[in-house]
């Protein structure tokens, strides 16, 4: 995703500042940072433009998923469904927090499956984590709805999907709690870091007290405050949250560019017999990071994918054959490989995931090739790529 292919004089400058203050870390020192807090303009920001209550920065994602976890009170014995196709941050993140991950099927969305909900619930499930893969949303209506009736709490994490919108609400907003990454390789990028963000001023004040070794961040004697939890280092440095800051400025710009080029795409690929497009909710909330097709079966997405690679067609997945986004290659977590002993709850709970089918979701993903849209492409390579995919596809 394309964060890193816009780095320039803005992020330079956010950086400068912080630099020359010297003041690297978010809390304190009020007077040697002459005014920059990096940190809280970006959460301020962010909360403006998803428009949510409140935002917590972390150091990545996956430190936000579990802030979010610790925050809603689930822990060991607790079990959390999740979709087999994410990133395995989002199973590490519920494993870590003692809690269980029940696997269910996703659907045509590439996302977990509403549907996929009910025959997993047991008594011990207390939350639901779908996931917005490849920059587009869950059918999040209906989940939400079940997860109201059922009296389970919904955390959303929307780390692939910043800027999506469903029925014109942000993506990981209709949650208890919402997890976004900027990473690298994300929509926008930090170099490394997260945040959680809720309407809920309570789960806001444990998170971010979480995510700071149980800080309570009143008055302004770091040494004399409070600690009502127990809690860890997540933090970001004010380095990543100046970068961060820039690229947030820039969201509206990736948004517009990647939207434009994503339906030249999908109308210069269109009509093309047996290829189909992911099915996305709201078309208009897409953030289209990524085109998705549909082969009509795994040996033929498979030959295509190497196809395009051999024409020079870059950036094309198959996530069903990769090895951290779906759930047949997970080795370590079908053996809950760690390098000490896991808890005992996790141990005892936890069922013997190489066990686990998804007949549903392996025919969709072995189906599934994702395209990612650059940023940086000019007209005519886009146009190259249009009838190069084309020329692949209608062999
Ligand atoms: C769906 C999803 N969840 C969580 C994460 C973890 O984010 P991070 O790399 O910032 O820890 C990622 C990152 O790739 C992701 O794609």
């Amino acid at each position: 995703m394309p964060g890193f292919e816009i780095f320039g004089d803005d992020e330079r400058r956010e950086v400068e500042e912080v630099l020359d203050t010297g003041v690297l870390f978010r809390y304190g020192f009020d007077e040697a940072r002459k005014g920059h807090w990096k940190a809280l303009a970006f959460e301020k920001e962010l909360s403006e433009r998803l428009d949510t209550g409140y935002c917590h920065l972390c150091s990545s994602g996956t430190a936000a998923l579990s802030t979010a976890l610790a925050s809603c009170g689930i822990g060991a014995g607790d079990e959390v469904i999740v979709p087999p196709f994410t990133f395995v941050a989002t199973v590490e993140a519920v494993l870590n927090s003692g809690a269980v991950p029940v696997f269910a099927e996703i659907d045509e969305t590439l996302c977990l499956d509403p549907e996929g909900i009910e025959p997993v619930l047991t008594s011990r499930t207390k939350a639901v984590l779908p996931v917005h893969m490849c920059g587009a949303m869950a059918r999040i209506d209906a989940i939400t709805e079940i997860c109201d009736r059922k009296g389970l709490i919904l955390i959303e994490d929307a780390c692939q999907a910043l800027g999506a919108t469903f029925s014109g609400r942000a993506l990981g907003t209709f949650g208890r709690m919402g997890c976004f990454s900027f990473d690298p390789v994300k929509t926008i990028t930090c170099g490394e870091g997260g945040a959680v963000v809720t309407d809920d001023r309570d789960l806001y004040l444990i998170a971010e007290a979480y995510a700071d070794h149980g800080h309570d961040h009143i008055g302004n004697d770091r040494g004399l405050e409070g600690h009502s939890i127990l809690g860890t280092n997540f933090r970001i440095s004010e380095l990543n949250a100046a970068v961060g800051l820039a690229q947030l400025r820039k969201l509206d710009f990736i948004l517009e560019r990647q939207r434009s080029y994503k339906k030249k795409l999908m109308e210069g690929l269109s009509g093309i017999p047996g290829v189909s497009f992911r099915d996305v909710p709201d078309r208009d909330g897409d953030s289209a990071t990524f085109l998705s097709i549909f082969l009509p079966d795994g040996p033929r997405a498979r030959e295509a994918t190497a196809a395009l690679g051999r024409v020079g067609v870059d950036s094309c997945f198959y996530w069903y054959d990769n090895n951290w986004h779906y759930i047949r290659q997970w080795e370590h977590i079908k053996g809950l490989r760690s390098p000490a002993k896991l808890h005992a709850s996790t141990l005892l709970s936890c069922p013997d995931y190489s066990k686990v089918e998804l007949p549903r979701s392996d025919a969709i993903m072995g189906r599934t090739i994702s395209m990612l849209i650059k940023l940086t492409w000019t007209e005519e390579e886009l146009s190259r790529r249009i009838e190069k995919v084309r020329g692949v596809l209608t062999r």
